[in-house]
């Protein structure tokens, strides 16, 4: 896919099954190396950072294959992994890459990898990271490249660590490089994300003995061996849920969004309830329903179980449809607002103040070409030209492909008029 083009005006319609979460299956598909064996997890989502997860480490020497047809499970043999032997270029495509560190250091003692890629948000530090690994014991390198950590002989040792700023990535990285350090392992001011949870669940299928994740306070008590699982299902996806909840409350209509948990969208839920959508909720379902004018609201990035930071473009392309002024405040990442410039281009009226941004929607919005900047802000792109007259053409889609599946084919079957576009497929055909 090289190229989304929307034709927007149409509400949306019908149901959608949600997908396992990306940020889930990264950091278990990482963690499985620090298994030492044969994992089999369900659920995997096919988009395209996972399958790069999973390509990174067949690379480094594990056994990997999918086992259905629908490439949704795979079974993971990381038994002839080298510690060490990650490739760079690889890694350096790939947020959760980071993760390798905790994983090889864990089983190996010893881990040297590239740092990470992932969407531009401006600056990504993993000094916390780094400090977690420290605290275990490890002495510690890291330059503008590279980080490498050797654990002490005689291994890691158990800890506490108070992470000075509540991170998602560094709070998983400790867990992981914890499982297996003497003693116990007290990490505070620990990130909350239900795929903490989904991480630690997989470790302790697998052996590990962890407690409290899901709250600031996570117990590690090392185990001197881990074993591998026969199967682990990962959550679902509940940025993608979202994303197709805020785009049914920018389109109106009526959508059941399943294969969910919806206490994780409880935030979400209630923001688009207080805009006058109507969110009903089911075991593993919600069904929004908007068919009435909106409200402005305003909303605020935090940590788990607050607003998330992934959803913060979705909601700016909702609030371009909503009459009246909504302010967008993202406190967790630096620069998360390079997206405006492509909704102004469909004309929407947004000022940039420091970490606010005020959107003054409800003025039509018209097709043009806009880029896919990062993977949440391509599928804002797909929200705003949804919601938009005329037709839109969304670029350097790769973004969204990093995050998402099947997700034309998905609005599609709401009844969006969207298609995807290859070049290389259209020249051919302009040729005949
Ligand atoms: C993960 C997600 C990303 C999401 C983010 C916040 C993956 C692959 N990515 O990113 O989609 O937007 O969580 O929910 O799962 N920080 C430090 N030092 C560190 C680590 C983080 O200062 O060592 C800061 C960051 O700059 C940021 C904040 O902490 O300001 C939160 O970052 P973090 O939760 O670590 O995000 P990631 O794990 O990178």
């Amino acid at each position: 896919m090289d190229k989304i083009v929307v034709r927007g005006g149409q509400p949306l319609n019908g149901t959608v099954r949600i997908n396992g979460m990306k940020n889930a299956a990264l950091p278990i598909v990482f963690a499985s190396i620090a298994t030492g064996a044969e994992c089999i997890i369900e659920n995997i989502p096919p988009v395209n950072d996972v399958l790069m997860a999973l390509e990174i480490i067949r690379e480094m020497g594990a056994e990997v294959e999918f086992v259905d047809i629908f490439q949704t499970t795979v079974r993971i043999n990381p038994k002839n992994i080298k510690p060490g032997s990650s490739p760079s270029d690889m890694v350096r495509r790939i947020r959760g890459s980071i993760y390798l560190a905790g994983a090889e250091l864990s089983r190996f003692g010893y881990t040297d990898v590239a740092l990470p890629g992932g969407c531009n948000f401006g600056v990504r530090p993993i000094d916390q990271h780094e400090k977690a690994f420290a605290a275990l014991g490890a002495e510690v390198e890291s330059d503008d490249v590279h980080v490498t950590a050797r654990a002490p002989e005689g291994g890691l040792c158990g800890t506490s660590v108070y992470f000075d700023v509540v991170s998602v990535g560094a709070t998983i990285n400790a867990m992981i490089a914890a499982v297996r350090a003497k003693g116990t392992t007290v990490l505070e001011h620990a990130a909350r994300e239900p795929h903490i949870v989904d991480v630690a669940n997989f470790l302790n299928t697998c052996g590990a003995n962890i407690v409290g994740a899901g709250t600031e306070t996570i117990k590690i008590h090392g185990v001197e061996e881990l074993h591998g699982c026969e199967c682990y299902t990962i959550i679902p996806d509940m940025i993608e849920a979202g994303t197709y909840m805020a785009a049914v409350a920018a389109t109106g209509g009526c959508v059941r969004v399943e294969n969910i948990i919806p206490k994780h969208l409880d935030c979400i839920s209630s923001l688009l309830r207080a805009m006058g959508a109507r969110v009903d909720e089911e075991d593993d379902a919600v069904t929004v329903t908007t068919g009435r004018r909106l409200k402005p609201i305003n909303v605020d990035t935090r940590p788990y179980p607050g607003f998330p930071t992934d959803m913060h473009p979705q909601f700016s392309a909702l609030f371009c449809t909503v009459e009246g002024m909504c302010e967008v405040t993202e406190n967790i990442f630096t620069n998360r607002f390079r997206y405006i410039d492509e909704l102004r281009k469909l004309g929407a009226e947004i000022k940039v103040n420091g970490k606010t941004a005020q959107i003054y929607g409800g003025k039509p919005l018209t097709g043009a070409t806009v880029k896919a900047v990062d993977l949440r802000a391509g599928a804002a792109m797909i929200i705003a030209g949804l919601a938009a007259e005329g037709e839109t053409s969304i670029t350097e889609v790769e973004s969204i492909q990093r995050g998402y599946s099947g997700i034309v084919r998905n609005f599609k079957e709401l009844g969006a008029d969207i298609e995807e576009i290859e070049f290389a497929k259209h020249i051919f055909i302009e040729e005949d």
